[in-house]
């Protein structure tokens, strides 16, 4: 679809799910607020994570670590070394910078891509974001902002182990924001500063991790194909040596086909010993595992499946979204303008029904559907809408992806039922008010 992503930022601001920080004042360098529908549907993508990585998963815990940490964390864990520095070049003329892997830099010839100026020799640029804690700026009260979310994982290592009584192999899931001063933020929520990482780390011995790198890896596709990513736009793609991350022996990118081209969206890694050998050789602490069987003392393996909230957020949204010329009815002979269909998987959707009197001027109808509205909302995230035509009305809930809209006309009033709608088949059914809840219950979890 030709200018998909100017289409796609309409809509998320339109709609509520996505607004430019800061608005009011000119936005905020590629920082963005989710909004009412957005926060929603966010909150949906992490629950079903959690509820895959965590509940259906044997031998895996969760942890909330907090984003800001010992200093020393980042020097053992190599990201405020050469490890973590993107290389940089500046255009003499117009000054804007551009990271070197993007503009193919290396060859002599390569020149500003914005004015074809003269660039600047390659610098390498540290992404790990400042701060200060305490009432004095001063280098020793100077930290970060967390930049993966696992490291609090490695930290929590052996209290997670301990306290929970596990026994390798076994993993830790965890969910939170991340912060990267990156150099060329960009392409809408694709790349910010501040994101949010749903990383889950399993710990295994040495000589398993292949096979569990394997397991995940096919575990991580099926999640996003199950939530109704096409199966065209997905793919895997092998991180060649020279590209892979500073920690990982081997390293994988889950990519999905974006309208600016195919994109990392979750990176798959064996990060080996690296994070518990470097944090036991900072910290003096012996992390490695004890098997009490075995006898065998040793610092377990590391496979990290770690995706963006934010960038699978992107993905399902641009999956999801069609534009149906001339309408879906094609009941009425008139000629509609192009019609927007969010066919969002319904776990993820972010409001599960909307409440509809079929005209407002009906005060009886308008009294039953309000009490309908309150029967539903205590179940689901609901909505309730009068306005405009019911025509129009079930349009704009397509637009934001409502799986069911509940109809309250005339009939309702003498056999105390409605109708729901569905938002894909479009087919109509009528119910019981009193089978209602138990009903859409069955169908969303469907
Ligand atoms: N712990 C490993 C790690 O952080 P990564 O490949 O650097 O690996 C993992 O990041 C995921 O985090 C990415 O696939 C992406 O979904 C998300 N992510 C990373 N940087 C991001 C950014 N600047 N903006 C939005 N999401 C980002």
């Amino acid at each position: 679809m030709q200018n998909l992503m100017p289409k796609i930022i309409s809509l998320a601001k339109r709609r509520g799910f996505i607004f430019p920080s800061s608005e009011i004042y000119g936005g905020f360098g590629s920082c963005y607020d989710f909004g009412p529908l957005g926060v929603e549907m966010k909150n949906n993508i992490k629950k079903v994570w959690w509820d895959e990585m965590v509940k259906k998963h044997e031998n895996m815990v969760g942890l909330d670590a907090a984003i800001l940490m010992s200093p020393k964390v980042w020097q053992a864990s190599g990201h405020l070394t050469a490890g973590f520095a993107d290389e940089l070049v500046e255009c003499k003329s117009c000054h804007k910078r551009f990271r070197t892997d993007e503009i193919g830099r290396g060859r002599a010839s390569a020149s500003c891509p914005e004015c074809g100026g003269k660039l600047t020799e390659p610098r390498k640029f540290n992404l790990m974001m400042k701060t200060f804690v305490g009432p004095v700026e001063e280098k020793a009260s100077q930290i970060y902002l967390r930049a993966e979310t696992c490291q609090g994982i490695y930290v929590n290592f052996e209290n997670v182990l301990n306290s929970m009584r596990l026994k390798i192999p076994f993993g830790i899931a965890q969910i939170g924001k991340s912060f990267r001063n990156e150099i060329t933020p960009g392409d809408f929520i694709y790349r910010t500063r501040e994101f949010e990482q749903m990383e889950m780390q399993w710990f295994c011995h040495p000589k398993e991790a292949k096979k569990y790198f394997d397991f995940w890896q096919k575990e991580r596709l099926k999640w996003y194909l199950n939530l109704g990513i096409k199966k065209e736009n997905l793919r895997i793609k092998e991180v060649p040596a020279k590209e892979k991350p500073h920690y990982a022996k081997q390293a994988l990118d889950l990519e999905y086909k974006f309208p600016f081209g195919w994109r990392e969206i979750e990176g798959i890694h064996n990060r080996g010993d690296w994070d518990l050998s470097n944090h036991s050789k900072y910290s003096g602490k012996d992390s490695r595992y004890y098997d009490e069987e075995t006898k065998e003392k040793y610092f377990p393996y590391i496979i990290e499946t770690s995706g963006g909230a934010d960038r699978s957020f992107l993905a399902f949204l641009i999956d999801a979204y069609q534009e149906i010329k001339g309408g879906r009815t094609k009941t009425t002979k008139a000629v509609k303008e192009i019609e927007i269909l969010l066919k969002l998987d319904k776990k993820i959707a972010p409001i599960k029904i909307a409440v509809l009197p079929l005209v407002r001027n009906k005060p009886e109808l308008v009294k039953k559907a309000k009490e309908i509205y309150q029967l539903l909302k205590p179940h689901f995230v609901c909505q309730y809408d009068e306005l405009g035509s019911i025509g129009r009305r079930y349009r704009r809930l397509d637009e934001i992806a409502v799986p069911y809209a509940i109809t309250i006309d005339f009939e309702t009033l003498k056999q105390e039922d409605v109708t729901i709608r569905d938002r894909d088949s479009m087919a109509q059914e009528r119910v019981k008010i009193k089978d209602l809840v138990k009903i859409l219950k069955e169908k969303l979890e469907k």
